[in-house]
């Protein structure tokens, strides 16, 4: 599935706000304007963000290139770009791969900056698909799936890291039905990952995210399958709010809790899952829906958009490289 295109004059993003109803396609010249996409949840997902973080940094090149102000030019998108969501690592980091060639490297054409973006989204392909390959050897046969988020193709190039092996997976005979929890506040699994297995005809049941510890306690799930957007060095994993409390309920229920993630996620800087920044984001998502207060008036709220699982909760968490099994090895 395309949602993202990379021109040599603009990006184009698929509006995944807009997502399920209607495919809209964004153009973007100015790095600012993907910045405020970035933070209206219009592209999201962390490698994906890591893509379009390298594509901002090269549009803030092609304003700024052939002026004296090159370099204070791309270190502010820099600062603004990796700033806009701080929670997942792909999108500093890259923006910051592309920012290094420019800045190193003077005699470089347009062509070449722009190649460097298109690597790092052409790696993306190739990371996705060895996750998948590695990933799937945990699934046994009819696996009950529960899944959180959004992890596939609109969050990915390739097929998604824990979604791209849940497809992987049904067609292998692995998998026979996957629960979606919907994702409060804004609801990336019942509008994003459903619009994805719907695609791929493949059978799904959205649930509420509070109901999963009881359709795990009824028996109905064998397994949790995740993604991440920032992993410390111990493995405690930063993922969107409320995987938390799944891997609780997995571990108290006896069901794997596997997390699949590009090795990039893992975060050299941050040693314990605590040093992990977590975004939060307004209270009105929390306090409307659909533009509807759902609230008496002047309520407050808190929204974290993610949380963090400790280590000793996850059973496996798969790289486009290895297995790792935290909860065993202690230290990765
Ligand atoms: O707030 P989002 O929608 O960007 O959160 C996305 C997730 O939490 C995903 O699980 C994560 O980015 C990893 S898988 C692509």
């Amino acid at each position: 599935m395309e949602v993202i295109r990379l021109n040599r004059d603009c990006l184009e993003l698929l509006d995944q706000t807009s997502l399920p109803h209607k495919e809209e396609w964004l153009v973007f010249r100015d790095y600012r304007e993907v910045v405020k996409a970035i933070k209206d949840m219009k592209v999201r997902g962390a490698p994906i963000l890591g893509v379009v973080g390298a594509m901002s940094i090269y549009l803030a090149y092609l304003e700024y290139k052939g002026k004296t102000d090159l370099d204070a030019g791309v270190m502010e998108a820099f600062n603004i770009i990796s700033s806009a969501r701080p929670t997942a690592r792909e999108l500093a980091l890259r923006a910051k791969e592309v920012l290094d060639v420019i800045i190193n490297y003077r005699d470089l054409q347009v062509s070449d900056i722009f190649e460097v973006v298109e690597k790092i989204a052409t790696e993306g392909y190739i990371i996705s698909s060895r996750m998948i390959a590695q990933a799937f050897t945990l699934l046994k046969p009819r696996s009950r799936v529960l899944t959180h988020c959004n992890s596939g193709s609109l969050a990915v190039m390739g097929e998604g890291t824990a979604l791209g092996v849940i497809k992987e997976g049904y067609k292998r005979g692995l998998v026979e039905v996957v629960y979606i929890n919907e994702t409060r506040p804004l609801l990336q699994g019942s509008r994003l990952t459903s619009y994805e297995l719907k695609k791929e005809s493949i059978p799904y049941r959205v649930i509420v995210d509070s109901s999963a510890p009881y359709l795990m306690s009824k028996g109905l799930v064998d397994i949790v399958i995740v993604g991440a957007d920032r992993i410390s060095m111990k493995g405690d994993v930063a993922n969107k709010i409320g995987t938390y409390s799944l891997a609780v309920s997995a571990a108290y229920n006896g069901i794997p809790f596997i997390v699949v993630a590009p090795s990039v996620t893992f975060d050299p800087s941050i040693r314990e899952g605590n040093d992990i920044i977590i975004e939060e984001r307004d209270e009105s998502e929390v306090l409307y829906f659909n533009g509807n207060p759902v609230a008496p008036s002047d309520s407050r709220a808190v929204n974290y958009a993610f949380d963090v699982t400790p280590h000793q909760l996850i059973t496996a968490i798969v790289t486009e490289e290895k297995i790792i099994y935290p909860s065993s090895e202690g230290r990765l």
